[in-house]
């Protein structure tokens, strides 16, 4: 979901509808906005699109201070009452919500028992009808007294029709960022939103609230004693979140990934050594050469990527690890050991399940450290060391030039990890030379847009297919068939190439293609034995390999990529898959942007 607020003199509503249309990407079934307007406040909130609600706010919706909102449903579902803001039964009190509240059905209950009318069937609205109820005289005090009775995670902005001049904001789990402007404040859950009218902002901390007025901002702990945050400006380019003359932020992340590439891999790499300076990681050669094992927890696409680095992680530094999902992990009371580096990969940072698993393993004393992409969000900042992926902002659920980063800065590790073990120096060569590559060939995959697309547009016309790979081609095939059912909305399952005749082979027909991962490696051989199983039970084939793979007489649509050395071969053989989801997803005229039921970051368990 996405928070934002507006306090100044000008007209607040058009800003706030321009700072959720910023947000959309982190939900976009429902959204709001509220404005305080002489005598009272004034809510417009509707099932749908920004878009839409932009047509529904009337044209004198004035006022010079208001929140806005654009929701991915969790408790009740997407429909204009449980759209955001929410507030009390008199309309005195506007409340918008990010994160979860454990305790709001005891808390709804309660409310109802004492005469409330609760009109939604979201946990926010308790905190609208707790705010309006309170004693306090202070805005500030009424705010942290609802805070004190709630359980749970939270960013929110509340107004109040009797203290016209002023938000009150508070952070609990879930981001908020003030945007100072020249006499007028701006709050957002996300950097998007600010940076096209302020590049001078302060994030809020767990715990911390803030008011805002047209003239500044303050900052305090809920029992009112101040923590004095101040601004400070950031180095961003405004432009580097618009889509510039794209059709969608996927498409121009997709392309952005050679610089993306050259930009986690700079400064990085060490030709005297064979090695990679990871000084964000803060451990010394002892404690690296300490670690038994790696242990690689992401939600999505960061935790495909994740398995491809836990074989990374082997195959170069000789170290036995695997990924799991973060949102699996927690919940099955993990084994925390004092040798694992435990490994937390986020686009966002701000992956709930992840962010919990992060704070699992640290109570139980484990090492863990970050691949993130977002500085200073919430996983950057509880791990004990990181990567930063340097990507640059990615706007598209579907997560294209972050994983490929993600994939590099796993690469590092590898190598950083190898090197102090029994990886030689020019084995370390080896590899910062096939590294050293990876952006022109990226460029080069991407130029071959035209024979994807035709490929794409095949596919599309399949309601079920296979993506299949062994060993380093399997978490390929998973990110592929992630990619193509997250965008395509076609069924797409990713199986391992030699479990196929266990099982899934009983699908296999004319009218359910397989897009099989075959590079030239140790399992050529074998990989096209299953293509011919395939071929045999006439299943349409698309096959990813490298140029001079012998195929034999199976008839299939081929991709070659550039060779690589081995052990990177997966990034390489990702990326004609992004294409392809792409493509699939454009042809049948999807959002590409926005799948359906899904958001950016998911901020909730
Ligand atoms: C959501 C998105 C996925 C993404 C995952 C992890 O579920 O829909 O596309 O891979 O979150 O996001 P993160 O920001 O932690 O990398």
């Amino acid at each position: 979901c996405g928070i934002v607020g507006y306090v100044g003199g000008q007209q607040a509503a058009p800003l706030l509808l321009e700072g959720l249309s910023r947000l959309e990407h982190r939900g976009y079934d429902s959204a709001g906005v509220a404005v305080l307007a002489g005598a009272g406040i004034k809510v417009a909130k509707r099932a749908g699109r920004v878009r839409d609600l932009g047509e529904s706010v009337p044209k004198r919706f004035s006022g010079k201070l208001g929140i806005g909102h654009t929701r991915w449903a969790t408790h009740g579902p997407a429909n204009d009452v449980n759209a955001h803001p929410h507030s009390d039964a008199k309309g005195d009190v506007a409340v918008v919500h990010n994160g979860i509240i454990d305790n709001a059905a005891t808390l709804r209950k309660r409310l109802a028992d004492d005469g409330v009318d609760l009109v939604s069937d979201t946990d926010t609205e308790v905190l609208a009808h707790l705010i309006a109820r309170s004693g306090a005289d202070t805005l500030e005090g009424k705010v942290a007294d609802a805070l004190s009775v709630i359980d749970g995670t939270y960013g929110i902005a509340v107004m109040h029709a009797d203290f016209p001049d002023r938000l009150v904001v508070a952070r609990n789990g879930s981001p908020l960022i003030i945007g100072v402007g020249e006499k007028e404040m701006h709050v957002a859950s996300d950097l998007a939103a600010l940076v096209r009218y302020t590049t001078t902002v302060a994030h809020l901390d767990d715990g911390e609230l803030a008011t805002l007025t047209a003239t500044g901002f303050t900052t305090y702990r809920a029992d009112l004693t101040a923590t004095d945050k101040a601004a400070a400006p950031i180095d961003v380019d405004p432009a580097s979140y618009d889509a510039g003359e794209h059709d969608s932020f996927m498409y121009k992340e997709m392309l952005e990934q050679p610089a993306a590439a050259e930009r986690v891999l700079r400064g990085r790499l060490d030709e005297r050594f064979g090695t990679a300076h990871l000084g964000g990681l803060n451990m010394d050669p002892r404690e690296t050469r300490a670690i038994r094992r790696v242990k690689i927890l992401g939600c999505g696409s960061a935790y495909y990527v994740g398995q491809m680095g836990a074989a990374l992680v082997e195959e170069l530094a000789r170290i036995p690890a695997d990924a799991e999902a973060a949102s699996e992990f927690r919940y099955r009371d993990p084994v925390i050991e004092p040798d694992t580096l435990y490994v937390a990969v986020s686009q966002s940072g701000e992956t709930l399940d992840t962010l919990l698993a992060v704070q699992e393993i640290r109570r139980k004393g484990g090492r863990v450290v970050g691949l993130v992409n977002v500085v200073g969000s919430a996983i950057a900042r509880a791990c004990d060391g990181g990567i930063y992926l340097h990507a640059g902002p990615e706007v598209a659920v579907a997560s294209t030039k972050a994983l490929t980063n993600m994939f590099l800065g796993f690469a590092l590790l590898s190598l950083q990890l190898g090197r102090v073990r029994d990886l030689s120096i020019a084995d370390g060569n080896r590899l910062i030379a096939g590294l050293a590559r990876i952006p022109e060939q990226i460029a080069e995959i991407l130029q071959r847009e035209e024979e994807l697309a035709e490929v794409a547009r095949r596919l599309a016309g399949s309601e079920s297919l296979f993506f299949i790979g062994r060993v380093r081609g399997f978490p390929v095939a998973r990110e592929g068939a992630q990619k193509f059912k997250e965008i395509s909305y076609r069924h797409a399952e990713a199986y391992q190439t030699s479990e196929l005749k266990h099982g899934p082979l009983a699908l296999i027909s004319e009218g359910v293609p397989t897009v099989a991962i075959v590079p030239d490696d140790e399992l050529t051989s074998r990989n096209v034995g299953a293509l011919h199983e395939i071929a045999a039970r006439r299943g349409p084939l698309v096959v990813v390999t490298h140029e001079g793979v012998d195929l034999g007489d199976v008839d299939a649509m081929r991709i070659d990529v550039p060779r690589n050395e081995r052990e990177l071969d997966p990034i390489l053989l990702t990326v004609p898959l992004q294409v392809l989801a792409y493509h699939a997803a454009l042809h049948l005229g999807h959002d590409i942007d926005k799948p359906r039921n899904l958001a950016k970051s998911v901020t909730v368990e």
